[in-house]
């Protein structure tokens, strides 16, 4: 599809091939305007920074044009609102009664699928189960992995604690979902070594959305390593046939706030 350039707009500042991660845009094309290199279909990523850097609105690739891009001035956040989001995110492990609108869940996977990934391949899909009727009979099946896994593989069993979490899911209390109305699972292709990144980045992006919204999110770690670990519970989640999930977050609103920061780990930092 290559490029079309506006030669009206164009400056002829070479903005558009300086940011092409892929470095497809001379600007060879006539008049010195920018210009596609030969491959640039095969070779493209559709990242579309070549449209979006143009402060000129004067190119668009394949099917991106500057009209289609959301507007962007500046970051939105200062650097100190932003480090409170990033600093003040907890894990929220107790929720309320109260269902989430199913535009708002789709609002915060909207903002998740801005998540990097690599070669701008975008392969997260989603999988969204609501309810505690459904819920529960999930967390059910992890306590089950969890009692396989005692029997089977006792050493791994000791270093997740899983005897404590299964005691615990015997009397009547749920802490592998956390009585959360939503599990959201990120998931994409087993065999695609470029997808779990971009799924547990999506998350993150994902978890912190919902915070900004003031709502709670916390990594369902046990539902996503049965999901990996024991078919009863791939068979339960029902991903379609070659996927896998490459992680899964708790969501809902929370029933506490947290009233301050705790500290973390210092840094460690290698210098060179
Ligand atoms: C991959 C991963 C798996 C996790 N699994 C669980 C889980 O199954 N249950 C849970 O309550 N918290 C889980 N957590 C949350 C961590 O315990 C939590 O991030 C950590 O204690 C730090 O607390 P904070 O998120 O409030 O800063 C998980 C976190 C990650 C990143």
């Amino acid at each position: 599809m290559g490029i079309v350039v506006d030669q009206q707009k164009c400056h002829k500042d070479g903005l558009c091939a300086l940011d092409c991660p892929i470095g497809i845009i001379t600007m060879d094309g006539p008049d010195g305007l920018p210009a596609p290199v030969e491959g640039f279909d095969e070779l493209c990523i559709d990242c579309g920074h070549c449209v979006a850097v143009c402060p000129h609105e004067a190119l668009s690739q394949g099917g991106i044009t500057p009209r289609q891009c959301l507007p962007l001035d500046a970051p939105g956040l200062s650097p100190e609102q932003l480090a409170q989001l990033l600093k003040g995110r907890r894990s929220i492990r107790r929720y309320k009664d109260q269902p989430l609108e199913q535009s708002t869940i789709a609002r915060l996977l909207d903002m998740a699928r801005y998540a990097p990934s690599g070669h701008n391949v975008q392969p997260v899909k989603w999988l969204v189960i609501s309810g505690r009727d459904k819920l529960m009979p999930l967390a059910g099946i992890v306590a089950d992995w969890m009692r396989y896994v005692i029997k089977e593989e006792p050493e791994v069993a000791a270093t997740m604690h899983l005897d404590h979490a299964v005691a615990v899911w015997d009397s009547g209390e749920d802490r592998i979902l956390r009585g959360a109305p939503h599990v959201v699972v990120a998931y994409g292709e087993a065999e695609d070594t470029r997808v779990p990144v971009p799924c547990a980045l999506a998350l993150g992006y994902l978890e912190l959305a919902a915070y900004s919204l003031g709502l709670g999110a916390c990594w369902a770690g046990y539902l996503n390593r049965a999901a990996n670990d024991f078919p009863p519970m791939a068979k339960a989640l029902g991903l379609p046939e070659g996927m896998a999930p490459f992680g899964a977050l708790m969501l809902g609103v929370p029933k506490y706030h947290h009233q301050r920061i705790p500290p973390r780990k210092p840094l460690e930092v290698t210098w060179r």
